[in-house]
């Protein structure tokens, strides 16, 4: 019986904390989804429909990835042969956490 109870109880902390750490994740993208929305250089001036789209860049991208872009577009050019031009955004103009929340967002867009 109380083995039983304890069985239980470690099921509903499960059950609890994927529910907490989800709504996190949610919370993450909802931010990454404004820092997307504010950041300048706008984003959606080089990044819409008609060019280089990101709304499946979860597809295949990750948030490694994406912060190399963002931190160092010259050197992610370089590596991966792709043609263009990409702003830097550095610490002054987009914190770490702003840049982790952005990388989940655009992870999220599949
Ligand atoms: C001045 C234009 C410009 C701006 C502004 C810009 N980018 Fe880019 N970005 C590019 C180009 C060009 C590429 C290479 C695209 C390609 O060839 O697929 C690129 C590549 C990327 C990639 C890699 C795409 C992939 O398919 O692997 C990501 C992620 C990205 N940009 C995110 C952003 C985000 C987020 C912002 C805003 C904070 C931003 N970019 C602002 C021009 C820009």
């Amino acid at each position: 019986m109380i083995r039983r109870l304890f069985a239980s109880s470690i099921a509903v902390a499960a059950v609890c904390c994927a529910g907490v750490a989800f709504a996190q994740d949610a919370a993450t993208i909802e931010k990454g989804k404004a820092v997307y929305d504010a950041a300048k250089p706008a984003c959606k001036a080089c990044h819409n429909e008609k060019k280089a789209p990101l709304d499946k860049y979860g597809a295949t991208g990750t948030a490694e990835d994406a912060k190399a872009w963002l931190r160092t577009p010259k050197e992610m050019f370089e590596k991966t042969g792709k043609k263009g031009m990409m702003p830097a955004y550095s610490e002054k103009k987009m914190s770490d956490e702003d840049l982790d929340a952005l990388a989940q967002y655009l992870v999220s867009l599949k």
